[in-house]
């Protein structure tokens, strides 16, 4: 049986005021399409995983929220975590409570906040990674990068598959200039969407991370149980926190397991409001409104304004900007500064 699980973690600092660790950018309708990027991402899932098949893995200040949003995946499918612990304890968590329910299950783990406009491309290559995964790889999705960013993985391609290749070589965050490097020697981007059998990931995870593993499993076996909370609240702060692509992928592309099949489908991971307005439509003036507030734009261009504000949002003469109004905050940057926005909310934490 297939299972989507959508770990739903960290705030989306670059998207202020609209994100906050609050109400952080998954549970928001960034696109306009009448529903948030979690939402969007279970309805992108459904030719794979029913909503009984689909879990999510949040925050406890989440929990509720993500519950509201999601009223057809059952109760027992919203895995809380009592604080973050990073992708490897929530993935992992996910896969050792699906292992205690279906040993033989195979899982897909997906972001809550990418944009991927063509959900039949993206669920192809879904359904190719699950074939491989059967056959026992950890499969992740491979992307052609187009600049060298340092935040993300890079993945060295070896011999084929039918339908993937295995890979020679993980690589989480290199610096800037090994991302070049990667770029030129044809690396692939890591999607970060990967695809298992559960038990292949937990052995892997045993035997890269046993302390991860034990305490994971303990835990998991009280899930459906009424310890669930006592073990879960005395052992999830014992937990390392580290990625599940340098606790897991690295190692496991080293040893051979791993392999990837390229997605074709444009992808986008929503980081700040530079990309997300790149992907939405814009007006003859190359303006984008994200929502439906009032806005009057006089020689206006290529501005990315976002009315939540509940009032009017009015620009002359402006271009390139970026203008976000929120009931109880307005940012106005130029586009090419919209990645400096978690400086801004850096200093707003240290301010309390
Ligand atoms: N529930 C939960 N708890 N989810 C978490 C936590 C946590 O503590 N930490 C991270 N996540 C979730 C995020 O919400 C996201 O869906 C996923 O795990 C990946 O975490 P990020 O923190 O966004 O990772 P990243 O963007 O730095 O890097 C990953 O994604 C890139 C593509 O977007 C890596 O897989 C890279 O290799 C990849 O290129
Ligand atoms: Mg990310």
């Amino acid at each position: 049986m297939f299972h989507a699980v959508i770990p739903a973690g960290g705030s989306g600092t670059r998207l202020w005021p609209l994100s906050r660790s609050s109400h952080p950018k998954f549970l928001h309708d960034l696109t306009g399409a009448d529903r948030s990027l979690l939402q969007a991402t279970v309805e992108r899932l459904a030719p794979l995983a029913d909503a009984a098949h689909t879990y999510v893995v949040t925050g406890t200040s989440h929990a509720v929220p993500v519950a509201r949003q999601l009223p057809t995946v059952p109760d027992g499918n919203l895995l809380v975590e009592p604080s973050p612990r990073d992708s490897c304890a929530a993935i992992a968590l996910a896969a050792a409570v699906i292992a205690e329910r279906d040993p033989e299950g195979v899982m897909g783990s997906f972001h809550s906040d990418h944009l991927i406009p063509d959900a039949d491309s993206f669920v192809a290559t879904v359904r190719a990674a699950a074939k491989l995964a059967e056959d026992g790889y950890l499969m992740t999705i491979g992307m052609v990068p187009t600049y060298p960013e340092t935040g993300y993985g890079y993945l060295r391609c070896g011999d084929d598959l039918d339908g993937g290749k295995v890979l020679r070589e993980f690589r989480e965050k290199p610096d800037a200039e090994t991302a070049e490097r990667y770029i030129a020697e044809g690396y692939l981007w890591n999607s970060g969407l990967f695809v298992w059998r559960v038990a292949v990931f937990l052995g892997e995870l045993e035997r890269q991370q046993p302390e991860l593993h034990g305490i994971i499993r303990e835990i998991a076996a009280a899930w459906d149980t009424p310890h669930r909370e006592e073990v879960q609240g005395r052992l999830w702060p014992t937990l390392p926190k580290i990625s599940v692509d340098h606790a897991v992928m690295e190692g496991a592309a080293a040893a051979g397991k791993v392999a990837v099949v390229p997605g074709s489908f444009s992808w986008n991971d929503v980081g700040d409001w530079h990309t997300l307005a790149e992907v939405l439509e814009t007006d003859v003036n190359g303006n984008v409104v994200i929502g439906d507030g009032d806005v009057l734009a006089i020689d206006t261009t290529d501005t990315v304004v976002v009315p939540r504000g509940g009032r009017l949002i009015a620009t002359v003469g402006v271009h390139d900007l970026v203008v976000v109004d929120t009931e109880d905050a307005v940012l106005v940057c130029p586009r090419s500064r919209a990645q400096d926005v978690k400086k801004l909310v850096d200093v707003l934490k240290q301010r309390g």
